[in-house]
């Protein structure tokens, strides 16, 4: 039985191949002969784990917007219908809300991987640029999302980001009506966001991934030592001409993310099962009634994965200023691989200056995310907040200075498999 299954497919394979020749090529380059190094550890499964909540994302996005109502007078009341009337709504809701926050979760994870091993540096400034870009569009898309169940934190939410670009001198004003459609948030401004939502965004968030993985398959992934693999001997037991020191992708890595995927799927099953809106985190409390442009919610705050940013827009007193070091805050981040002076790309080759530096900023972000999501009207706490900023820049603009005299270890000549 299972050879006529087997010659069934190889059969099927045929046929397609001689149709489009170009096809296993394909194939080859990133799956089976695509060799990554085989010291891959933990910190190399979140780049998959992005394209398991992406696709998540993508399809309990498609089934929502069979039931989502785009307008302002039935979106709220539309979502109530998804968690109620229909058939496993309320799952793949709490699957896409929960979803987006586990996106953020994820990508964090994956882009501090890069900060400790020096991925960004020649030859993968591009690998990172692109992904910079994802990390912009996904804030969008994040965004635009929230604002269509049409609850009092979409509404005032929305109110509050968009009017931001108010502050621009100028063109502010004209350019946050623009923006809505409107002088407040209204029916516009959701039939607007949804369109991007569901359609111009997520078109370019995929474009952006398949350029970001293609970027890294043309130079080939960096590895917790932070050697190049194709710079080593060659030769192992597939391949002659590949680095010894590196394994196919396929079966190999997707066998071993397979696993953590399933690990990961877990986890996420628990949130999504027991704590969809965990404590407010992921689902705001305020966002469980309809939006009314009459009331004001007591405290108007982000979601959890734009607080960091919002912290340093709110301490900051000049409202101008305070955008312009938000937007900043991410914009640095893009001129990494060129603030990195260090000639050895992974933490574990350098000196004690990359190890305060990563732990600082780490420090500094997740307790600027926790001032982000307070009241905001304690004073220590502002002071705090101006602190952790001006730290958080201090890190990055005194980068050439520390990269290049953190003392460095002699780079071993083949990666390691011990951590
Ligand atoms: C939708 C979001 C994203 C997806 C699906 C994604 C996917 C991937 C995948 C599959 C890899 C190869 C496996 C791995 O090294 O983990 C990778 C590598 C990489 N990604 Fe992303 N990524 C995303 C966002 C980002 C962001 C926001 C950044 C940073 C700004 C980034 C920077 C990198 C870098 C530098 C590498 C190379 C790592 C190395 O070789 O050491 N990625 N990405």
């Amino acid at each position: 039985m299972a050879n006529v299954f087997t010659k069934a497919a190889d059969g099927l394979m045929d046929w397609v191949n001689e149709r489009a020749p170009g096809m296993m090529p394909v194939y080859r380059k990133h799956m089976t002969e695509y060799y990554a190094p085989k010291n891959f550890n933990i910190w190399y499964i979140f780049g998959v784990l992005s394209i398991v909540v992406l696709v998540n994302q993508i399809v309990t996005g498609i089934f929502l917007t069979m039931h989502f109502k785009p307008s302002a007078a039935e979106a709220f009341a539309s979502v109530e219908y998804i968690m109620r009337d229909v058939e496993w709504g309320w799952l793949i809701r709490y699957m896409h809300s929960t979803g987006a926050s586990m996106f953020f979760i994820v990508v964090y994870i994956h882009m501090f991987r890069g900060l400790m091993y020096g991925s960004y540096q020649k030859p993968r400034e591009l690998v990172w640029i692109l992904g910079m870009l994802i990390y912009l569009v996904l804030m969008a898309e994040a965004f635009m999302g929230y604002v269509l169940p049409w609850g009092q934190m979409s509404f005032w939410g929305a109110k509050v980001i968009i009017s931001l670009f108010g502050a621009i001198p100028v063109i502010g004003n004209g350019l946050t009506e623009w923006i809505m459609g409107d002088y407040l948030p209204g029916d516009a401004t959701l039939n607007r966001f949804f369109a991007l939502h569901v359609i111009a965004l997520p078109l370019v968030l995929l474009l952006l991934v398949v350029l970001h993985i293609g970027a890294l398959h043309e130079v080939g992934s960096n590895n917790p030592d932070g050697i190049e693999i194709k710079k080593g001997p060659k030769g192992n037991r597939w391949s002659p001409s590949a680095p010894a020191d590196g394994i196919p992708f396929h079966p190999y890595f997707t066998v071993k993310d397979g696993f953590y995927v399933c690990a990961f799927l877990v986890i996420a099953a628990f949130v999504i099962f027991f704590a969809p809106a965990f404590g407010g985190w992921f689902l705001e409390h305020d966002n469980f009634t309809e939006a009314n442009r009459l009331v004001t919610p007591a405290h108007i705050k982000p979601v959890w994965y734009y607080t960091p940013y919002y912290a340093m827009l709110r301490v900051i007193p000049h409202k101008l200023s305070g955008v312009i070091v938000m937007f900043s805050a991410i914009a640095i981040l893009f001129a990494v691989p060129w603030l990195d002076r260090s000639k050895v790309r992974s933490h574990r080759y350098r000196g004690w200056m990359t190890k305060v530096a990563l732990g600082l900023l780490a420090v500094c972000f997740v307790w600027l995310g926790k001032i982000g999501a307070g009241p905001g009207t304690d004073p220590v706490e502002t002071q705090i907040g101006r602190v952790l900023t001006f730290l958080y820049f201090a890190i990055f603009i005194t980068m050439p200075v520390w990269t290049k005299f953190d003392k460095t270890k002699p780079l071993p000549e083949r990666v390691t498999l011990h951590d």
